[in-house]
């Protein structure tokens, strides 16, 4: 196994004040996103949307890695650059998002299972060859009234392992990502509780696969209620009952934890990190950074409605909230620097 690689990969993703951007929509999703936003649903818009973020002016200064898609990873900006290779000269380490999207689970009504295990081998050599190291894949919880079950959580915790095996074979930094969904009326401590449930599973089945965790970045969600909760959560409250779950399910071995926005505003999945880094200072053993989609790009993507006149006021968007980020982890965010 490459460990140093390994090692060293995941120390440069988790480096200074820095986080990760996930550009890694699926076609799907990133179609969803631009009808939203009222901009055309075409791989050449969807081209053009990456480039503006890969060429975004500085954003190496705020962040350590990218996440892609498989589509963006072969493409390149309209002078012909591509834009793994943008992204390498800016400092920023290029990933790739490796499931392959989730599916009903069969005998588990309203759970999901995460498909991409087969040919996994493969194509991670094959991403490694075109210059990706480290690499993405999300599995969900979700809660309702009769979900999460046991088994689906074991089964998703076992895909995520069997695929954290993989990369380390190939060099590649696994980031393991299991989601407990925002959607629906949780409570916060519902929330707090599945989410230690399943972080307690994931690493049984790490240890298990014998994935070595000095390799391994976690993805998790912060503990939010849902977002259709009566009761919502004070930004300390968050902070805390996140913090305190990480502390008692994640072994210090793992260099870090990178959290995922999960349908927070840009705003408040800034506050809450910084609220982290405030409270918690100097006692987490791991790094604790972003890895944010849309509290970083959804600002850019209303600005830019893909109209070439307006890039430059949603590159200046991108770059912004991945600075309040950046302070955010250094605990210096205050919500005054949110105006213009
Ligand atoms: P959000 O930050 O939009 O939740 O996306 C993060 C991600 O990569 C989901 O897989």
């Amino acid at each position: 196994m490459k460990t140093e690689e390994l090692i060293s990969t995941a120390a440069a993703l988790m480096a200074g004040d820095k986080g990760l951007l996930a550009m890694d929509e699926s076609i799907g999703t990133c179609n969803k996103r631009f009808e939203e936003a009222g901009i055309p649903q075409t791989i050449e818009y969807r081209r053009a949307y990456r480039e503006l973020i890969v060429t975004t002016p500085n954003l190496g200064n705020c962040l350590s890695g990218a996440i892609l898609f498989d589509e963006t990873i072969y493409q390149s900006t309209k002078k012909g650059v591509l834009f793994i290779d943008i992204l390498k000269k800016a400092g920023i380490i290029p990933g790739i998002k490796v499931d392959e999207g989730t599916v009903n689970m069969a005998n588990f009504p309203g759970e999901k299972i995460t498909e991409g295990i087969d040919g996994l081998r493969q194509r991670l050599e094959k991403y490694y060859d075109l210059g990706a190291r480290f690499a993405k894949w999300r599995a969900v919880i979700t809660i309702s009234g009769e979900t999460p079950t046991k088994g689906s959580i074991e089964a998703n915790m076992h895909l995520l392992a069997r695929y954290a095996a993989l990369c380390q074979e190939n060099g590649i930094v696994p980031i393991v990502e299991p989601e407990v969904l925002m959607d629906g009326d949780h409570s916060l401590k519902k929330c707090k509780k599945v989410t230690e449930k399943t972080l307690k599973i994931l690493f049984k089945e790490l240890e298990k696969q014998k994935v070595d965790l000095r390799g391994v970045i976690l993805k998790p969600n912060m503990i939010l209620p849902g977002l259709k909760s009566a009761k919502q959560a004070g930004i300390d409250k968050v902070a805390k009952a996140t913090v305190t779950t990480l502390l008692k399910c994640v072994p210090p071995t793992v260099p870090g934890i990178a959290f995922l926005s999960g349908g927070q505003s840009p705003e408040l999945a800034t506050a809450h990190l910084n609220a982290m880094h405030v409270k918690y200072k100097g006692k987490l053993p791991w790094a604790l950074t972003f890895s944010f989609a849309r509290a970083i790009q959804q600002p850019a993507m209303d600005i830019w409605r893909g109209e070439d006149k307006n890039v430059k006021a949603a590159q200046k968007l991108l770059f912004e909230r991945a600075s309040l980020d950046n302070a955010a982890r250094r605990g210096e965010y205050t919500p005054d620097m949110e105006k213009k």
